[in-house]
C-alpha cells in the first residue's frame, strides 16, 4: 500500500523536516471532526475526550460556530483596533454579564491574556500600592509560555532553559499562610488558577480562594484568577471561581472562548481598570471574526444550558471513571470538577494508556506517569461517555500488558 499525501506516516516525516520539534505529538493524523468525534487519515472514528485541551467546548464543526464563522467571514474579517466593530463590543458585554462588572481587553491566547494581566498589575501597583510590582503565584501553576506568563509559571522544566525571566514573581505553596508570608510591600497581586490543569488537574480549594480574596482585600492587593482552562462553563459554572462565591479583580480567559478560533480576554473590575490609551494593544486582538464566533459560542452555551449540563454530565463522567476500578483500571482517585477531570492511577501507565487509547479509538491526555486528563466538549452525551469508557478500559488493559503488569 502506498502512503497517501496526508497519511500519518507521510505527515510525520514531513513535519519532522519542516516543523520545529516543540511538541511530542501522538501518532494520530486528524482529518475532520464532528461533535465529540474525529476522523483520522485511515477513516477511523475516534471519541475525543481531550477536546483540543479545553478549546472545543461545543465539539467539532458545531453549526453555530460554523455559521458565525462563515457569516462574519463574508462581512468583515479584520478592521484593526483603530475602529469600532459590533462583535467586539457584544463579546465584551457578554463576558462582563457572565463574570462580574468591569471592562475587557481582547487578545488572542491564554499567554497573551496573562501578559495583559501582568502589565495591568504592574501599572496598578505603581499607582495604588506605592510602586509595588511583584506577583505571588502558586507552585504547580501554569500560565503560558511567553516571557511574562512563563515567569508566572512555576515548574522549573518550563522556565530554566529561558532564564533570566521577568523579575518579581514568587511561587509559594497553595496555603494561605505561605501566600500571606510572601506578600511583602513589593507585591501588587496574587495570581492563581482555580484548578491547576497542566500540572495534573489539581484543584485549589474553594476555601483557599475565599481566603485569598480576603487577604487581597485586607492587604490591598489585586486578586487575578487565570480561568484559561477552567472557564467557559466547563466546571459547571461559567467561571470556576464562582463555585467559591468570590469575585476576583482580574480574570484571564482564552481556550474555549472561541470554540476553536484563537481569542483571549482580560476582564478587570473597576478597581483594577487602569490601562489607558497607549498602554497595551494587539493587532488581531478582538478582531470581528474571532469575536463574532466567541459571541456565538457564549450564546449557544447559554441557550442550550450547557453550563448547568457540564456540572451534571461531569458527575456522570466522574462516576463512570470511578466504576472503572471494577474493570481493571487502577484508579486511585478522581480530581477536578464538571468536565475537567483527572484520573490518578495507582500505576505509572498514563503515557502508555494515552498511546494505546488511539488504537482503541479514543483520545485521552496523559500528564506525567500517572494522571489521565479529560476535557471533553460540553455537548458530550451519556452514551458517548459509556462508549469512551469501554474503549478506555481496553486501552488500559493493553497498557498494563505492555508494562508487564
Ligand atoms: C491555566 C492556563 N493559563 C494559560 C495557558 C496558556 O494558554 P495559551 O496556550 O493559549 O497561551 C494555559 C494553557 O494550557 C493554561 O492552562
Amino acid at each position: 500500500m502506498t502512503d497517501s499525501p496526508a497519511s500519518l506516516e507521510v505527515l510525520r516525516d514531513r513535519a519532522g523536516a519542516a516543523l520545529m520539534h516543540t511538541y511530542a505529538r501522538q501518532p494520530l493524523a486528524i482529518e475532520s471532526g464532528h461533535g465529540v468525534w474525529v476522523r483520522d487519515d485511515r477513516g477511523r472514528e475516534l471519541i475525543d475526550l481531550v477536546g483540543g485541551l479545553a478549546v472545543n467546548v461545543l465539539g467539532h464543526a458545531h453549526p453555530a460556530v460554523t455559521a458565525a464563522l462563515t457569516a462574519q467571514a463574508g462581512r468583515l474579517i479584520h478592521s484593526s483596533n483603530l475602529y469600532f466593530t459590533a462583535p467586539q463590543v457584544e463579546l465584551a458585554e457578554r463576558l462582563i454579564a457572565s463574570a462580574f462588572p468591569g471592562r475587557v481587553f481582547l487578545c488572542n491566547s491564554g499567554a497573551e491574556a496573562n501578559e495583559g494581566a501582568i502589565k495591568l498589575a504592574r501599572k496598578w501597583g505603581r499607582r495604588h500600592r506605592s510602586g509595588a510590582t511583584g506577583v505571588v503565584a502558586l507552585e504547580g501553576g501554569f500560565h503560558g509560555r511567553t516571557m511574562g506568563a512563563l515567569a508566572a509559571t512555576a515548574q522549573p522544566r518550563y522556565r530554566e532553559p529561558f532564564e533570566p525571566l521577568l523579575a518579581g514573581f514568587e511561587h509559594v505553596a497553595a496555603d494561605i499562610e505561605a501566600i500571606d508570608a510572601a506578600v511583602t510591600d513589593d507585591v501588587a497581586a496574587v495570581l492563581l488558577e482555580p484548578i491547576q490543569g497542566e500540572t495534573g488537574v489539581i484543584p485549589v480549594a474553594d476555601s483557599l480562594l475565599r481566603e485569598v480574596r480576603a487577604l487581597c482585600d485586607r492587604r490591598g492587593l489585586l486578586m487575578i484568577v487565570d480561568e484559561v482552562q477552567t472557564g467557559m462553563g466547563r466546571t459547571g459554572r461559567w467561571w470556576a471561581h464562582q463555585h467559591a462565591g468570590i469575585v476576583p479583580d482580574v480574570m484571564t480567559v482564552a481556550k474555549g472562548l472561541g470554540g476553536g478560533v484563537p481569542i483571549g480576554a482580560v476582564i478587570a473590575a473597576p478597581r483594577a481598570d487602569v490601562l489607558e490609551p497607549g498602554d497595551h494593544g494587539s493587532t488581531f486582538g478582538g478582531g470581528p471574526l474571532a469575536s463574532a464566533v466567541a459571541c456565538a459560542v457564549m450564546r449557544t452555551i447559554d441557550e442550550d444550558g450547557l453550563v448547568e449540563r457540564a456540572g451534571r454530565i461531569g458527575e456522570y463522567l466522574r462516576e463512570s471513571l470511578l466504576s472503572l476500578g471494577a474493570e481493571g483500571v487502577p484508579v486511585a482517585s478522581i480530581r477536578g470538577r464538571g468536565l475537567m477531570l483527572g484520573v490518578v492511577l495507582d500505576e505509572p501507565i498514563a503515557a502508555r494508556t494515552a498511546r494505546a487509547a488511539l488504537d482503541c479509538r479514543v483520545m485521552i491526555n496523559a500528564i506525567g506517569d500517572s494522571v489521565l486528563r479529560l476535557l471533553p466538549a460540553l455537548i458530550i452525551t451519556e452514551a458517548e461517555i459509556d462508549e469512551g469508557m469501554r474503549r478506555l478500559v481496553e486501552a488500559v488493559a493493553i497498557a498494563r500488558t505492555e508494562g508487564g503488569a
